[in-house]
């Protein structure tokens, strides 16, 4: 509650009538609520799931969460955080509940402050009203164009509609997001399929004994206990004669791994 507002008690539901974790919900200076009863406690919050927008009254209790139904998300009844994610709460509002009138009270001056900085967007007499997806996502691009047609047919567009440059869809259009750019081809020009290429390499060039390999596979780790001992030790051949090394994997170690013939990374 806001300690230099003056407190304006409004009636946000009848005590009674509320039924024990069923949401419901109210409509206080123009702000969806959702109430919620537990026992003989009460809490009301942002009636709205931070997520998409959907009204919390239409969700339900699950054990001590609020259930958004539209996707799911979570809120403690009691606090308004998210179990899954904590950094997600609900704006929980001051409540009361006065037994002799039958009535839970809120501060509608504590609301209406709330406002100042959360505008409410919902024209609740135009299409979609109360329901509106002010939010939308980048997976659904097209949103907004829908409920525009929808709202206001081709008032906004001429009778043609929304139309690109020459006719072309714009989702046939190449775009950035399907330029893969792989940075090495940006500093050596990429050779011809045809043309040779040595595969030869050597890991940790300035070391004292730098790791020189064939070619730039070698054989992965897998530890002596989840592989033979005659695995193992046929794979260091195979791995030698193709010109590269084993990694020992990070469980047990033959002896011969220290065989000076193979050419082995300790997987650390
Ligand atoms: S709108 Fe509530 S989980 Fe998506």
């Amino acid at each position: 509650m806001q300690s230099n507002n003056q407190v304006k008690q409004v009636k946000v539901a009848t005590w009674t009538e509320l039924q024990d974790r069923i949401p419901a919900n109210a409509l206080i200076a123009d702000v969806d609520l959702v109430i919620i009863r537990y026992d003989n406690q009460v809490s009301v919050f942002f009636g709205r799931c931070l997520h998409r927008g959907a009204l919390l009254a239409d969700g339900y209790i699950e054990g001590n969460n609020l259930i958004c139904g539209l996707h799911f998300w979570d809120y403690r009844f009691d606090t308004g955080v998210s179990d899954y994610n904590n950094e997600e709460r609900l704006q929980k509002f001051s409540s009361w509940i006065d037994e002799t009138n039958n009535a839970v009270y809120v501060d509608e001056n504590e609301i209406r402050h709330w406002t100042n900085e959360n505008p409410q967007p919902y024209d609740r007499n135009s299409y979609l009203g109360k329901y509106a997806d002010i939010h939308g996502t980048p997976e659904e691009p097209h949103n907004n164009y829908i409920s525009e047609l929808a709202r206001n047919g081709l008032k906004n567009f001429g009778h043609h509609g929304q139309t690109s440059a020459m006719g072309v869809p714009l989702t046939e259009l190449p775009r950035w997001d399907g330029i893969q750019i792989v940075t090495a081809q940006l500093a050596h020009r990429p050779l011809m399929d045809d043309e040779p290429v040595k595969t030869k390499l050597a890991i940790g060039y300035g070391a004292k004994k730098p790791l020189v390999l064939d070619i730039p596979i070698f054989v992965s780790d897998m530890s002596f206990g989840a592989l033979s001992a005659e695995a193992k030790t046929a794979l260091a051949i195979g791995a030698e004669m193709a010109g590269t090394g084993i990694c020992s994997g990070e469980g047990g170690m033959l002896p011969e791994a220290s065989d000076q013939r193979f050419r082995r990374y300790l997987h650390i």
